[in-house]
């Protein structure tokens, strides 16, 4: 990526990517909604606070790019375009390689790349005792990150996300950055329902654009529905959180979203430095991939 870093003050020199690498979001996450209960993790709800304090600029822009450009519009653009899965055809695993390219070397506070948070998620929910299938959603939660790899900008693939095409809720991180975006001042998406009926559940809700939409879509016809929205929505941080749309949502939805917020720790609090070796675990997720999966995705 193309970022310098000298510790006290980061230069951005890709003005559309600020983020030294795709973690500084998440690490944002942690210091808003910090480790309650420290489950699998012997790091200090501290330590990850004090990673996220020194990040606030990148991040910052970061959240400001984002909110500028996820309209409605460009949403319904980058469905048209990736949700034919026409760019690449390859087995998870090779996926999971690309994935790992992400990984900026220069930056010093990154020591895990994409497949240890995988495998760091999925192990905590194995571990819990939780069904295969929820191990499974653990570790390719995040596979829908590859859509760096295709040119798109970090705040087209990660980031908090939030339902476009009706007002932008003042619980989204950041919300006054929504004030550049063009559907700010629309007359029907800047209304509290926009182009919605009231609690016509999230399936017919289009939610800002990144890995997690992405992902959904690619699993749809493999995992059960729990999974699904475990996928689909594990970063609307403003609802699984905050409870700021549940205007959008039907029964179905709240009951579907006590799966997402099972989820939700696993993803953020499951960091566990005694990981064991990939040459361990991997005949099993060999044998979980091949029960769910077919031998390749298309991307
Ligand atoms: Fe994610
Ligand atoms: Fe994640």
């Amino acid at each position: 990526m193309t970022m310098s870093n000298n510790n006290t003050n980061k230069k951005v020199v890709d003005a559309n990517n600020p983020l030294a690498n795709l973690d500084e979001w998440e690490m944002d996450i942690l210091k808003r909604y910090p480790d309650p209960s420290a489950i699998a993790t012997n790091k200090k709800t501290e330590e990850f606070r004090n990673y996220a304090a020194e990040e606030t600029d990148t991040v910052k822009e970061f959240y400001r790019l984002n909110h500028t450009h996820q309209s409605y519009d460009f949403v319904l653009r980058k469905k048209t375009d990736f949700l034919q899965f026409n760019k690449k055809e390859m087995p998870i695993w090779s996926a999971f390689d690309f994935l790992n390219e992400l990984v900026d070397d220069s930056d010093p506070d990154t020591d895990l790349d994409q497949m240890q948070h995988l495998l760091q998620t999925s192990e905590a929910i194995r571990n819990d005792g939780h069904p295969d299938w929820m191990v499974l959603v653990g570790l390719i939660h995040d596979m829908g990150k590859v859509l760096c790899l295709f040119g798109e900008p970090q705040w087209s693939v990660v980031g908090d996300t939030f339902p476009v095409g009706c007002a932008y809720s003042d619980k989204i991180v950041y919300p006054e950055f929504f004030k550049n975006n063009p559907d700010y001042n629309h007359e029907v998406y800047s209304q509290k329902f926009g182009v919605y009926k009231p609690n016509c559940g999230l399936k017919n809700v289009h939610m800002s654009w990144g890995h997690d939409e992405y992902v959904y879509h690619m699993m749809k016809d493999y995992l059960p529905e729990e999974g699904l929205y475990m996928l689909r929505y594990h970063s609307f941080y403003s609802q699984h959180r905050e409870n700021a749309y549940a205007h959008l949502m039907d029964e179905h939805d709240h009951e579907m979203f006590k799966w997402v917020k099972l989820f939700n720790p696993y993803d953020l609090y499951s960091k566990n430095p005694n990981q064991k070796s990939w040459a361990e675990l991997q005949p099993y997720y060999k044998a979980l991939v091949k029960k769910y999966l077919p031998e390749t995705l298309k991307f």
